[in-house]
């Protein structure tokens, strides 16, 4: 057994299962400002464009719950959020003009909390999608999120007029005190009637968010919340395991200690409540029932294809570049990279300058996290055909995961089975490069 190899197996034994959840790879917390600033056009002249995604981020909350680490503020001033879109519309516009011939093959506004924006400010939004972009909202799947304290009828008649397909809510507690504990005012009395009301409009997609790992939180309490999520016949559901992370209010409250056993064991809750009631598991936190007849996204291939991100946070993908602007979580740090972003002209939207510039072998790992963490899997064939090199040779590891039982493999495809997909905060962590590891370990939280 090789040294790699060896101490990787000891890490699985050894090691607490949630270390970072890492929903792209490399994380925004290893980007830098360029040495120098990258031109845009330049940047995405040998890019395929044809199929690209595009993400918008609404960094605007009506109150900040005191787990989140998300960028967002909330309480914005109505100016800032309408400067905010005026920006988003010149941002556009830039990359209107600067990439050529492309088209975006499905797309995401998420935040944040996008449904804090009033009708007149979402027909903005979207008129950016169609008339700049040139969205074909009918054909393209794009995907909503909104919060129970900002959503209402006229909101949901325009999304639902619009043709998103998927619309997603956080919940994460149907017991109201165990949400107003995080920040958040949800009284039964209004949840009901909103998330029938929500089911009304039939969006092909309907996503409820819920945290296990709350504060006071218990295997019984979290059942029940899992009974009143099905009630509403979500076709997915995210299960997300509590992270404390720095400068969050629940952090400054109780450091980031956390009892493993307990997120473990409402873990194995979650998903065998959702199994026996008709969900399948499509990663660690995400189920989901077969919906037939969605317009598919298939052309869209996240290990391939490029995203465009508009506004703060939202992050951009080139073959080899990622970019966006700063990340922080703090009020004032938030604050003031939001109204830096007001403040661009088209002449600094035409330039990058902050972000990472991916390795062959950041890539692959890219490639390995990005497939390995799906119930879908990896495809060795097409990792060959991508870098020329056999998966097994590149990360010897992976042979640990089959030994363990916590991954198979079946005609030239991995897939991490049984126990292996809770595995997946700690085993897409090992996976992490030394350099970006190294960047993520110096960054300082603000
Ligand atoms: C953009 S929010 C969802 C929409 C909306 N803002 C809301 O909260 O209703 C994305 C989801 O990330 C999850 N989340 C955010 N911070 C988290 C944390 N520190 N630990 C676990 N889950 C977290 C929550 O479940 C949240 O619903
Ligand atoms: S969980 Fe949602 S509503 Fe709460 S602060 Fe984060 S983005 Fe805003």
């Amino acid at each position: 057994m090789s040294d790699a190899v060896h101490a990787f197996r000891q890490y699985l034994e050894e090691t607490s299962r949630f270390q970072s959840y890492l929903y792209s790879y490399p994380h925004k917390t290893a980007y830098r400002p360029f040495e120098e600033k990258l031109d845009l056009k330049t940047l995405w002249a040998p890019e395929k464009k044809h199929a690209l995604y595009l993400y918008t981020h609404i960094p605007f909350c009506r109150m900040k719950c005191s787990f989140c680490n998300l960028f967002t503020v909330s309480h914005p001033r109505e100016d800032l959020v309408s400067l905010y879109l005026k920006k988003i519309q010149l941002e556009a516009e830039v990359v209107r003009d600067t990439l050529g011939d492309f088209r975006f093959a499905g797309y995401a506004i998420g935040g944040g909390t996008p449904s804090h924006l009033d009708v007149g400010q979402l027909e903005q939004l979207f008129a950016v999608y169609t008339d700049i972009l040139g969205v074909d909202l009918r054909n393209t799947p794009g995907s909503f999120e909104i919060s129970p304290d900002t959503i209402n009828d006229e909101k949901l008649s325009f999304l639902s007029q619009h043709g998103v397909q998927r619309l997603s809510i956080g919940i994460q507690s149907f017991i109201e005190t165990e949400a107003r504990s995080v920040g958040r005012v949800q009284p039964e009395t209004v949840m009901e009637p909103l998330l029938e009301k929500i089911g009304s409009y039939q969006f092909p997609v309907f996503n409820l968010d819920l945290i296990y790992g709350i504060p006071g939180q218990t295997a019984e309490t979290w059942l029940a919340s899992l009974k009143k999520a099905i009630q509403f016949q979500p076709t997915e559901i995210f299960l997300y395991p509590l992270y404390v992370r720095p400068l969050t209010s629940l952090f400054k409250k109780r450091g980031n200690a956390q009892d493993e056993d307990i997120r473990s064991t409402l873990y194995r809750i979650g998903r065998d409540f959702l199994q026996a009631n008709g969900y399948v598991q499509d990663s660690m936190r995400l189920f989901r029932k077969p919906v037939a007849g969605l317009r598919e996204s298939s052309e869209y291939s996240c290990q391939e294809d490029g995203m465009i991100g508009l506004g703060t946070n939202a992050r951009s993908y080139t073959t080899d570049v990622h970019y966006s602007t700063e990340y922080a979580v703090a009020k004032p740090a938030v604050a003031s990279i939001i109204d830096d972003y007001v403040a661009k002209d088209r002449a600094d939207f035409m330039t990058v300058s902050y972000g990472i510039r991916l390795s062959l072998d950041d890539r692959k790992r890219r490639y390995l996290i990005k497939s390995l963490l799906k119930a879908q899997g990896l495809d060795s064939a097409h990792y060959q055909s991508l870098y020329g090199a056999a998966v097994h040779d590149d990360f010897p590891e992976l042979q640990t995961l089959l030994d363990m039982q916590l991954a198979k493999e079946e005609s030239g495809r991995m897939q991490l089975h049984g126990e292996g997909l809770a595995y997946s905060d700690l085993i897409g962590h090992w996976f992490i490069s030394p350099t970006v590891r190294a960047k993520m370990q110096e960054y300082v939280p603000r």
